[in-house]
Formats: C-alpha cells, sequence, structure tokens
C-alpha cells in the first residue's frame, strides 16, 4: 500500500510532539491505519530553529506550497489563530486533503464554513484536541453519544486557568508568578490573555455546545468571564465556605427544548464536588444525557504530548477514512437553537 503523506503544518508546542510520536511509533501507526504515515513536509516561521528529529529537507516556510503539492493525504493544522490557519485548510480542502486541527479559536469562529467546505470536497475536518487536550470529548460527543439527547455539558475546559487556580489556591503563588509557570510548561496560548481572559474556554465551550445540541453556537455566543481579578483574598472566603475557585464553563439546552445557553466565569465548587481535586493542567467534564445519565471526562487538557495525543488518535482516523474511500460525521447541525449567554439564570 502506497504511504499516506501528511503535512505538519506548525511545529511548536503541539507539532513536535505529533511529529515525534509519528516517527518513534511509525510502526504501530501503520498498522493501525493499514499504510504507512510519512511526514512529507513541516511548515513553520523560523527556519534556522534547532527541532529534534525533523529532517532539515522537510522545513519550509511555504506553508501555502506544501499544502498545494497536491500529493498531500493529511493536513494536520497546529499554527494556531484565525490566519493564515483559515485559509490553508481551506486550501487543503481545495487540493484533495483532508485536514486534522487543534485549533479552538477558529473552529469556534469558522467551523461551520469549514465543515461545508470539508463536506464540497468530501473531505474530513477532525479536531479532537481542540477541546481538552487529551481527553476523548469531541468524538464521544459526536459519535457515542449520537442516539441520546445531551442536556449539559459543564466544567473546567482550560488548562493554564486551572493550573493558575490551583497554584495560587494551594501553594499561595502569586498570579504572574503561576501564569509564567503555565507558560514555560507550554500550556498556555501564544497569546495567554485567550486563557486568562477566558477566550479559550469560551471558544470550547462554543464547540461543545455545537456538537451536544446540534446547533450553531459561535465564540461571540458565549458569556465570557475571565479569572484575572480572582485574588488570595477570594479563595480565603472560598475555603471559609468549605468551597474552591474553578473557571467552569456550562452548556444547557433550555428545558422545552428550544434554546441554548453557553457560558464561561469563575465559579465557587465545593470541596466535596470531583471538580474541586482537578488538579493542574487537568480538565474535567461533566456530560447529562437522557438515557446515559451522568458521564464524566477527565484527564491531561494541555501541553505538547497529551494534545499530541488527541491529534495522532485523528490522523489514525481519517487515514483510515482514506484507505476506505469514507469521510467521518460531519457537523450534524440541524437544530438552528437561538443561543445566549446567560439564558433566564
Ligand atoms: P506554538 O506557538 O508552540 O507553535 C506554533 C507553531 O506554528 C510554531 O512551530 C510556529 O513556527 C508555527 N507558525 C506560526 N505561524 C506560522 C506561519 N505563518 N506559517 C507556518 N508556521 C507558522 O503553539 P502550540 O503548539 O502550543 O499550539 C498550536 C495549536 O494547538 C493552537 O491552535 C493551540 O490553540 C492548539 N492547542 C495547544 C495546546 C497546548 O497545550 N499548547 C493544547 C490544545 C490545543 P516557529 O516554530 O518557527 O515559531
Ligand atoms: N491554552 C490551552 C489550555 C491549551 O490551557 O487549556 C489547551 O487547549
Amino acid at each position: 500500500t502506497r504511504p499516506l503523506k501528511v503535512a505538519l503544518l506548525g511545529c511548536g508546542v503541539v507539532g513536535s510532539e505529533v511529529a515525534r510520536i509519528m516517527t518513534t511509533h511509525a510502526d504501530d501507526l501503520a498498522a493501525r491505519i493499514g499504510a504507512p504515515v510519512e511526514l512529507a513536509g513541516v511548515a513553520v516561521r523560523r527556519p534556522s530553529k534547532v527541532r529534534e528529529g525533523i529532517p532539515a529537507e522537510l522545513v519550509t516556510t511555504d506553508a501555502t506550497a506544501l499544502v498545494k503539492r497536491g500529493d498531500i493525504d493529511v493536513v494536520v493544522e497546529v499554527i494556531g489563530g484565525i490566519e493564515p490557519a483559515r485559509t490553508l485548510i481551506t486550501t487543503a480542502f481545495e487540493y484533495g486533503a483532508s485536514v486534522v486541527s487543534a485549533n479552538k479559536a477558529l473552529l469556534a469562529q469558522d467551523g461551520a464554513a469549514l465543515h461545508a467546505a470539508a463536506e464540497d470536497h468530501d473531505a474530513d475536518l477532525y479536531y479532537e484536541a481542540a477541546v481538552a487536550g487529551a481527553i476523548p470529548l469531541i468524538r464521544p460527543l459526536r459519535e457515542s453519544l449520537a442516539g441520546d439527547k445531551v442536556n449539559r455539558v459543564l466544567g473546567i475546559v482550560n488548562g493554564t486557568t486551572n493550573f493558575i487556580l490551583d497554584k495560587m489556591d494551594s501553594t499561595g503563588a502569586g498570579y504572574q508568578e503561576a501564569l509564567d509557570e503555565a507558560t514555560a510548561l507550554g500550556y498556555a496560548e501564544a497569546d495567554p490573555t485567550a486563557d486568562v481572559e477566558a477566550f479559550d474556554a469560551a471558544a470550547k465551550a462554543a464547540i461543545l455546545a455545537g456538537i451536544a445540541f446540534h446547533t450553531r453556537v459561535r465564540l461571540d455566543d458565549v458569556y465570557r468571564e475571565g479569572m484575572t481579578e480572582v485574588t488570595a483574598a477570594d479563595f480565603a472566603s472560598a475555603k471559609a465556605m468549605g468551597c474552591t475557585i474553578k473557571l467552569l464553563a456550562i452548556c444547557e439546552r433550555a428545558e422545552d427544548g428550544a434554546s441554548v445557553t453557553a457560558r464561561v466565569h469563575p465559579a465557587m465548587i465545593p470541596l466535596t464536588h470531583p471538580l474541586a481535586s482537578v488538579r493542574g493542567a487537568y480538565n474535567a467534564v461533566f456530560v447529562e444525557s437522557d438515557a446515559s445519565g451522568q458521564l464524566m471526562f477527565y484527564g491531561p487538557g494541555a501541553g505538547g504530548a497529551p494534545t499530541a495525543s488527541a491529534v495522532l488518535g485523528d490522523l489514525v482516523a481519517v487515514c483510515r477514512n482514506r484507505l476506505n474511500g469514507a469521510t467521518g460525521p460531519g457537523e450534524s447541525a440541524y437544530a438552528a437553537l437561538p443561543v445566549s449567554g446567560m439564558g433566564d439564570v
């Protein structure tokens, strides 16, 4: 069987781990997919940066030319941000590739148009890594729970802010010190304002609500409050009441089923609640549905290797689809429910 060619766009915290795993697990991946997977090119901004394990001849600054080569099976987009990522992804579809992305900011803004572009070209668009790092959440919602009716998705979906809040609470660390550590560990976005002002969590809430409730939810639909104003005094007050403070994302279907609310904000959580024990950059998400009752998804929510795990899972799925001449589930946004930030709360 011919090797499946992968173009890697971005080789930073996540991309470098994707490349490492593709190389070190090449035989296993080939066995699982049914064909070898070949890294055909790696697009970056700074070509002279030393990148361990990446052959220099694969590195390019011309991501557009790489995507337009015409022989690429799968484009893995881990650049981040809106442009050039959006144009590169649509170009990838036009040139016959499927796409795996970790880009929640882009998907929360333009997910519908990107899904439509994928469908127009009989291609796949997978993005498990865009929400909650290594935790399988998108595909369980899209596929495993497709026969159930999800009513609520609630949890911690940003690793950086959970890391900061946990440090402030458990060690008395200052906000800036904890943010610097989260950045050094590769958890924070290129501009960490996205994390601490909860744009990142709001983007994830939009993606989750859209999939869970089969409707379209965009970043602007989500009520958003960051965590920059949480102080040591707030933690002391919370503790006195047997609580801690977490940044929560809450997406709900109204009881009459006719609308959806999505919001992210800091919240007091009783110490006895499972979300209170989510430490460091871990995430945890409860999904409540008619038939299953309550499910909890828990695990590393940020960082290079955990996020690469989700990217690689998508890569395997997309490669298998290509070999079978199939595509996976598309957008499934048929409900067109009105969405608001806070609802009647
Ligand atoms: P980094 O900033 O570490 O890496 C970005 C990469 O993109 C770098 O290799 C950079 O090149 C490259 N790049 C930037 N601009 C261009 C361009 N115009 N053309 C080609 N390459 C370019 O980001 P992360 O790896 O942390 O994040 C990547 C994506 O994954 C983002 O969408 C992020 O939201 C998402 N994500 C990140 C997680 C994490 O824990 N870090 C977790 C889940 C999702 P160079 O190396 O030369 O600078
Ligand atoms: N900056 C994000 C976070 C990366 O801290 O959760 C994972 O999506």
